[in-house]
């Protein structure tokens, strides 16, 4: 973890209110991976100065550049969309825990929902770069809230949902998931709270449905590693990104508690990616 002063070389709308920055930052493109975040200095017209957490969107070590993706809905985010390139920020990160891919899975389901997509999106470039497939699906509530295929790599499968049909799927995105649970090795997503529940939910049925002799080769065998390592998250079916509002975004203040299978779990601290079992879900409503 360090205390960057990140430089905005791009700046732009990418959807209604949402917005794609660009910062050179090389200490920070050079560590971070995906899931994990950034804790950036913003103010506001008030003059009051807050920390605000944003998902590392991309990192790209070469050019020494990472992005955040953000949606401007108060003081703090209004603030961020007027910095202006040559302008410098103070960023802390990288923070938090990584997403784990299993080194021998090939195929990548990625499951976004909305905003969500800032927190996954660098998986994407993590796994095309290892060689792997990537199909990812996104859902938003209409056509004006789908995130441009054109961010995307091309080798990419980019399946969308809305809620309303304009686009896709009409429906939730989490319909298209049993399409692809026979074919994915390893699942990741991140989005509302109510996704993740069913994304778990299903997770937790798909050895069933799908069978053991389907699926190949049983995961793991022998002992069970931690609840909450890097091998837990590794060994797991879905990793989820939960998204929390925090304050300190060290471990501190307990604003971002969420309730886990062994106890309160710090959403900046023991996340924001967690192995799906590691929640304790609320139930189906
Ligand atoms: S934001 Fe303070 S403990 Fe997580």
């Amino acid at each position: 973890m360090r205390l960057v002063a990140a430089e905005l070389v791009q700046s732009r709308e990418i959807l209604p209110r949402q917005w794609l920055q660009s910062y050179h930052a090389p200490e920070l493109a050079t560590g971070t991976r995906a899931g994990q975040f950034v804790h950036v200095r913003t103010g506001d017209y008030s003059g009051l100065v807050l920390r605000r957490p944003f998902a590392v969107n991309t990192a790209d070590a070469a050019t020494g550049i990472v992005s955040i993706h953000f949606r401007s809905v108060g003081h703090g985010t209004e603030w961020l969309t007027r910095v202006r390139p040559g302008e410098r920020l103070e960023m802390l990160g990288p923070l938090g825990r990584p997403f784990e891919i299993d080194p021998r899975n090939r195929h990548l389901l990625l499951v976004a929902g909305g905003l969500g997509m800032a927190g996954i999106r660098l998986l994407v470039d993590e796994a095309l770069r290892d060689g792997r497939q990537v199909v990812l699906l996104f859902g938003a509530a209409t056509t004006a809230e789908v995130y441009p295929s054109s961010l995307l790599p091309d080798e990419v499968e980019y399946v969308v949902a809305t809620d309303d049909g304009s686009l896709g799927h009409r429906g939730l995105v989490t319909d298209l998931v049993p399409g692809y649970e026979a074919w994915a090795d390893q699942a990741f997503a991140c989005g509302p709270p109510t996704m993740l529940a069913t994304l778990a939910r299903l997770a937790a049925s798909r050895g069933a449905r799908l069978g053991v002799a389907r699926l190949g080769r049983k995961r793991g065998g022998g002992r069970q590693p931690a609840l909450g390592s890097p091998a837990a998250r590794r060994r797991a079916f879905l990793q989820v990104a939960m998204e929390q509002t925090m304050g300190c975004a060290v471990g501190a203040c307990l604003g971002c508690v969420v309730t886990g299978v062994e106890g309160p779990q710090r959403v900046c601290r023991e996340g924001p990616v967690f192995a799906a079992e590691e929640i304790a879900w609320e139930p189906a409503g």
